[in-house]
């Protein structure tokens, strides 16, 4: 059975493909070339829902709480960090959403908003994957580990659903053949 962290660093492989079809979505527009903007906020509702809801969600409500039970800090500390940058990542997902009105996009703002993102993000995983998360296994005890694995399954049915997850990685899968020219199954 899938331990609570390789959930999320499951969840981190799949963000990680994102950003790399946002990366080429943002060249796109900056070469104006060829975008359909129903796949730009198709996009930003992944971003959105699977990202930042549930897995920044069971990061906040659960992963840190018990973490900062076991005596990880918050304040001043790693938790605090992390918390501050999804804070910053959802100003650039408003940020990038505002910039698509119709079917215009304001370049400029979603190159730049895109941009730091896609930054934000990339080390933000790396953060956790190697300082945050090995905390879980000397921190945590196994039954911990046990009870935040059931609390994220929860969390994700009562935030997605199983039908909507699905639907999100039939998109991701969609736009990565469309921008990445990839074939096959996206990490699920
Ligand atoms: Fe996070
Ligand atoms: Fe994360």
């Amino acid at each position: 059975m899938k331990t609570a962290k390789e959930d999320l660093l499951h969840e981190h492989i799949a963000i990680e493909h994102a950003l790399n079809i946002l990366e080429e979505i943002s060249q796109r527009i900056e070469n104006n070339g060829d975008i359909d903007y129903s796949d730009i906020n198709n996009f930003l509702e992944f971003l959105k829902e699977f990202a930042d809801r549930c897995h920044h969600g069971k990061e906040e409500d659960f992963l840190f709480p018990a973490l900062e039970k076991a005596g990880i800090r918050k304040e001043g500390g790693p938790i605090g960090v992390m918390l501050s940058e999804h804070a910053q990542g959802r100003n650039y997902i408003r940020q990038m959403q505002t910039s698509v009105v119709e079917n215009t996009v304001d370049n400029q703002l979603f190159i730049q908003a895109s941009g730091n993102y896609i930054r934000l993000l990339r080390s933000h995983i790396q953060k956790e994957n190697n300082v945050l998360f090995p905390f879980i296994d000397t921190r945590l005890s196994v039954p911990e580990q046990k009870d935040l694995y059931d609390k994220f399954e929860n969390h994700e049915e009562q935030v997605i659903g199983k039908g909507r997850h699905e639907e999100l990685h039939s998109l991701l899968e969609k736009l990565a053949k469309k921008y990445l020219n990839q074939e096959g199954n996206t990490p699920h």
